[in-house]
């Protein structure tokens, strides 16, 4: 088709772009390019759908979504979990209406059949005289994902029947993952549902940002710490470090303890917190870490963002620790809903729970102070990629920082975990990863690789 053509085009500029670490305006807003990544990346790569502590129970289900297409993800009388999609299978109405809920049983709106919340079909309304023989329950089953699998409580599906396993595709993401939420017994849990709101960005822009884009910091959400919310924000790419790993998937890190927070290891939790934590499981590199320089964000290919952050809940107040895991759904071109998950450790008490939860909202959610920030900021290059006048003048963005940097950006040979560590923020290294990551699987390569090596 043409679409598919004009995304090929713009496919190719893509790779000449980055040979020079830039990227083209028009991946930010374009119909075929859109069209392209929802069906080359969200029906391959593995998709967070929900952690298994939104449904504990057996019948507890949420509605999500993997690329456009709606999902329910179930816990069944067995215990299991499945991720189904949420398209009757006599003319594709939506069998479940709510956001989330506990069933046994989804009742197609429009003719009334009736699935089980293993997918199963149950039954229809006067199905004797409606259908005789004619009609196989059995074959007859809301379509599954092909493929479901967790880690650390995150359950990932995967529309790919083939393709790397849920922890070869993580590769040193879920390592870092373990590191994350695996340090006390129970993990963590989600404080409550998702925040959900849209914002007229690209997924990937916020993505990309949650790489490792420490440049950003002292300018946009400079506001924060002139009212003593933050502190030592000019120093968040100096001090940065950022961790690339295959599959596109990257994290950054700070070396605070160097800087204006002495003293800094485990992010800054307090003594009643770190009690809980079992280090006694880490490789030498994990503890390496975890003291010294702990991922503060990430990003997990295509569109699970994590930040951690030590932050008073008012200006200068005490100090906790926030968790939240965020992802950025593609609704179209140039837009986005941003989930937002506000996670607590397992073991907190209900108030500490909700301290931690506020925190959270103040800085990191729709209303944030850090948030507005960022959301504001995202909202120019889909207006840039929509501007004839941009496409024509041929807009590319700026990922060339460093180049004639003292700073040595090259990775850390004495690095002994997986993939590539590099001492400094500065370099945009984290974001071309990410970029290149994503031309490969546009272009149907989801092979496991570590692009962006120098
Ligand atoms: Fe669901 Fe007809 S569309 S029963
Ligand atoms: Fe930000």
């Amino acid at each position: 088709s043409p679409e598919t053509a004009d995304a090929a085009a713009i496919l190719d500029r893509v790779e000449a772009s980055l040979k020079n670490d830039l990227v083209p305006v028009e991946i930010f807003n374009d119909e075929a390019v859109f069209r392209a990544e929802i069906e080359q990346i969200f029906t391959k790569c593995w998709v967070f759908v929900a952690h298994e502590s939104e449904i504990p129970k057996a019948g507890d289900f949420v509605q999500r979504r993997i690329g456009l297409d709606p999902v329910i993800v179930t816990r069944d009388g067995k215990g299991g979990i499945n991720v189904l999609s949420n398209y009757c299978r006599h003319r594709g109405t939506q069998v479940c209406q709510t956001d989330a809920g506990n069933s046994r049983f989804f009742k197609c709106p429009y003719h009334g059949w009736t699935y089980s919340n293993n997918g199963d079909l149950v039954g229809t309304p006067h199905m004797h005289d409606a259908y005789g023989e004619r009609l196989d329950p059995k074959a007859w089953g809301l379509i599954r994902a092909p493929r479901v699998a967790t880690r650390q409580g995150f359950v990932f599906a995967s529309l790919d029947p083939d393709g790397p396993s849920l922890d070869e595709y993580l590769g040193g993401a879920g390592w870092m993952l373990d590191l994350i939420v695996g340090l006390a017994p129970g993990g963590m849990r989600v404080a409550g549902p998702p925040e959900r709101y849209r914002l007229h960005a690209d997924w990937k822009t916020a993505a990309e940002n949650f790489t490792g884009d420490g440049y950003h910091v002292d300018t946009l959400h400079w506001s924060t710490e002139e009212v003593a919310v933050s502190q030592g924000l000019q120093m968040t790419c100096e001090i940065a470090r950022i961790y690339e790993f295959e599959n596109g998937h990257a994290f950054a890190g700070h070396a605070w303890t160097k800087a204006v927070h002495p003293g800094y290891v485990l992010w800054g939790y307090a003594p009643e917190i770190t009690q809980h934590f079992n280090l006694s499981g880490l490789d030498e590199a994990q503890l390496h870490v975890v003291n010294h320089e702990p991922p503060t964000v990430g990003t997990i290919f295509p569109n699970l963002s994590f930040i951690r952050l030590n932050t008073p809940s008012v200006p200068g107040g005490p100090m906790s620790v926030i968790t939240s895991f965020r992802q950025w759904q593609p609704i179209g071109p140039g837009e986005i809903e941003l989930w937002n998950w506000q996670f607590v450790w397992d073991f907190m008490s209900e108030d500490e729970a909700r301290d931690s939860y506020v925190n959270g909202q103040f800085t990191f959610g729709s209303a944030g102070i850090f948030e507005q920030d960022d959301t504001v900021a995202w909202e120019g290059a889909p207006r840039a990629a929509q501007s004839p006048w941009m496409r024509k003048a041929g807009m590319e963005f700026h990922f060339q920082q460093g180049n004639n940097s003292q700073v040595d950006q090259s990775h850390d040979p004495s690095w002994t975990g997986p993939g590539r560590k590099r001492n400094t923020g500065y370099g945009e290294h984290a974001q071309l990863h990410f970029y290149r990551h994503w031309l490969n699987v546009m272009r149907g390569n989801t092979g496991a690789g570590t692009e962006g090596a120098e």
